[in-house]
């Protein structure tokens, strides 16, 4: 049986007697190393590490485990979120397995399919507003405030405690720190844990080093590389289609402690790596998810070298949750009649 996040990692978490300790497998998740995509686009060592294999297909559970279970001793019997879709289906389903009621704020016909069939048959209360995700975090933030209910977006620093565990996982996995980390930014709680994590495994002896943080927005939602709200972010990206980070200072001091970047993709740097990542290392992203790789393929191309690194691109959801964008982009399959020499003929073997 997985322990999980919470009995794995809590002398490094805000864990006390009365702490419920429960899991649904978040956690201990793979980190793949590809030979054939490091030679193909000339890096030293390249590991995805596959956060779609948490429970609700997202890194979103290693944080949720420790906010629920915070809000459980704290007495909440409801918990809220404002969501571009992953943290309303992980908030949804931890809800569901410890009797608590979620109400998830979303914006209207901006969540991946998936996603909401998440919350949705985990029987989450959803609310979907004519706004953006900005706006329905701002509204979360003044309910919360206002009734008592737990907040469990990434403001909720037992958020960020759950996702430090990835790095974690990823200097024990490698016996010390990769030289670069590359991860997608949204709302910018996730590089913000990262780099929390890192610090405090090089801290308590476990690591050599830290990595540089190597961030990447979308271009159409890069307020932070821009440097001001973007009020109106586009991007095929859905997750991480956000104007107005909420962790935007601590992914810059991230950046900046680290000696890394925070850098924008455009969205077909963004499908072209989810698509190299799927057909060269059997790796399926959702789309925000390959902002990572995508960052990495867009540095090499404009000169940088890797060659002689350990890099490690964080695949932060699972390509399941939004098949549209791939399906609305793949080469339409062939349609036969249902008869053996048509196909073997289709196929080019006879
Ligand atoms: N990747 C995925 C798949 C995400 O769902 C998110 C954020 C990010 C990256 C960016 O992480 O916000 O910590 O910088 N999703 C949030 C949500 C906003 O509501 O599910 P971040």
């Amino acid at each position: 049986m997985k322990l999980g996040v919470l009995a794995t990692y809590r002398n490094f978490l805000p864990v006390t007697a009365k702490t419920p300790i429960f899991s649904l497998g978040e956690g201990d998740t793979p980190l793949v190393r590809c030979g054939k995509l490091e030679k193909e686009i000339g890096c030293g060592e390249l590991y995805f590490k596959l956060e779609g294999c948490n429970p609700t297909g997202s890194f979103k559970d290693r944080g949720m485990v420790v906010a629920v279970a915070k809000a459980l001793e704290a007495g909440s019997q409801t918990i809220m979120c404002a969501s571009t879709g992953n943290t309303s289906a992980s908030a949804a389903a931890y809800a569901a397995y410890c009797g608590l009621t979620a109400i998830i704020i979303v914006s209207k016909g901006n969540i991946a399919a998936g996603k909401l069939a998440q919350a949705t048959i985990h029987g989450a209360k959803i609310v979907a507003i004519d706004g953006n995700f900005d706006q329905a975090l701002r509204i979360v933030r003044s309910l919360t405030e206002k009734h008592p209910i737990s907040l469990v977006n990434s403001v909720n620093p037992h958020r960020i405690e759950g996702q430090k565990t990835a790095a974690f996982e990823i200097i024990e996995a490698l016996s010390d720190a990769p030289d670069h980390l590359f991860i997608p930014v949204g709302n910018a709680g996730n590089i913000t844990a990262y780099w929390k994590g890192f610090v405090e495994y090089y801290q308590a002896g476990r690591a050599s080093h830290k990595p540089k943080m190597m961030g990447f927005q979308a271009e159409g939602a890069a307020p932070i590389v821009r440097g001001h709200i973007i009020e109106q972010p586009q991007t095929i990206a859905s997750a991480i289609r956000i104007g107005n980070p909420a962790s935007w200072q601590r992914a810059v001091t991230a950046r900046d402690e680290s000696g890394g970047i925070i850098g924008i993709v455009s969205d077909e740097e963004i499908m072209s790596a989810q698509r190299l990542m799927a057909t060269g290392a059997g790796v399926f992203g959702e789309p925000a998810s390959a902002a990572s790789f995508a960052g990495l393929i867009k540095m090499i191309q404009q000169g940088a070298d890797f060659s002689s690194k350990k890099i490690v691109c964080v695949v932060t959801g699972n390509g399941l949750k939004d098949t549209d964008a791939v399906l609305q982009n793949t080469m339409p399959f062939l349609e036969l009649p249902a008869d053996f020499a048509t196909v073997e003929q289709a196929l080019g073997w006879s």
